[in-house]
């Protein structure tokens, strides 16, 4: 596996696999991997020929009070693990490489960025899809993975791709979840043992939710209500936001019906915490 810290090297060997007529995997990433990661990337070197993953923590998409200095890093575990599966390059620039002094060009989704996430995390997502464009220029893979538990990330990345004709197919990996049905995330790290219990009560909530639509529940209010009490009941667990909306158009509903995303945003100590589930109704 070839390690490029600059775009010039990430270039150069991406060019080579595409003269050769491969097609391209990207799986953009800001490292500490856990299985998660690793499921899109064994997807990404099985659909393709040529397999990218960028390891890049991107100062832009963290707010001033956010956790980008303490962000988990393992570069050499996170290597070693991508090149057993068959990853071709990994992609980690320095910070100067990617945002060098004067840069000054943003991309900016709109409508579907100021709600979730984007309405906790202002400038959040202009920051992702900054990045992201950028590793696609940079790469310009014919196929690029992300996973399920950042719903809303994949719809804006989609709505970006759509909206500035990228002919790049977004290929969505499912969440990977642990024993007690925590979603993997790199942010688990900052748990202790008493929230990583408590944490499980997303999945438990998500999973009482489905549970409720399954009896023929349609009220998207009485099942938020539902959700907020069964999380609230957790004493660890602080609510930023349990939100119920159609997919993709995340937009909010009247009544259950179609494709729905079941999205919470948890914080247990230090950590905050994303998981939601996709659902046909
Ligand atoms: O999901 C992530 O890890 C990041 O938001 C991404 C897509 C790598 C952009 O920095």
């Amino acid at each position: 596996m070839q390690i490029c810290e600059s775009i010039k090297a990430i270039k150069a060997s991406v060019s080579d696999a595409r003269a050769r007529e491969l097609k391209i995997g990207l799986v953009p990433t800001m490292g500490c991997f856990h299985e998660g990661h690793l499921s899109l990337m064994r997807k990404a070197v099985q659909e393709c020929d040529y397999v990218v993953v960028s390891l890049f923590i991107n100062p832009t998409q963290f707010g001033p009070e956010e956790d980008f200095n303490v962000y988990p890093k393992s570069f050499e575990r996170d290597a070693a693990l991508a090149e057993d599966i068959g990853v071709n390059a990994l992609f980690f620039p320095p910070v100067e490489e990617m945002y060098p002094p004067g840069y000054q060009t943003y991309v900016e989704v709109e409508n579907i960025t100021g709600i979730l996430c984007g309405r906790s995390r202002p400038g959040h997502f202009r920051g992702v899809t900054t990045v992201v464009a950028k590793l696609f220029n940079i790469v310009q893979p014919d196929r690029a993975y992300f996973g399920q538990k950042d719903a809303q990330q994949v719809a804006v990345i989609k709505q970006m791709v759509k909206d500035l004709n990228m002919d790049i197919k977004i290929i969505t990996g499912k969440i990977i979840r642990e024993n007690g049905g925590l979603a993997m995330s790199s942010r688990n790290t900052y748990l202790n043992p008493a929230e990583r219990n408590a944490a499980t009560v997303l999945y438990r909530s998500l999973k009482g939710a489905e549970e409720s639509i399954a009896g023929g529940e349609r009220d998207p209010a009485k099942l938020r209500e539902q959700l907020l009490i069964k999380i609230n009941s957790e004493p660890l667990a602080d609510v930023d936001y349990v939100e119920i909306l159609s997919m993709p158009e995340l937009q909010t509903i009247a009544h259950l019906q179609g494709k729905i995303l079941i999205a919470v945003a948890v914080w247990f100590g230090k950590a905050r915490l994303i998981d939601n589930i996709i659902m046909e109704v």
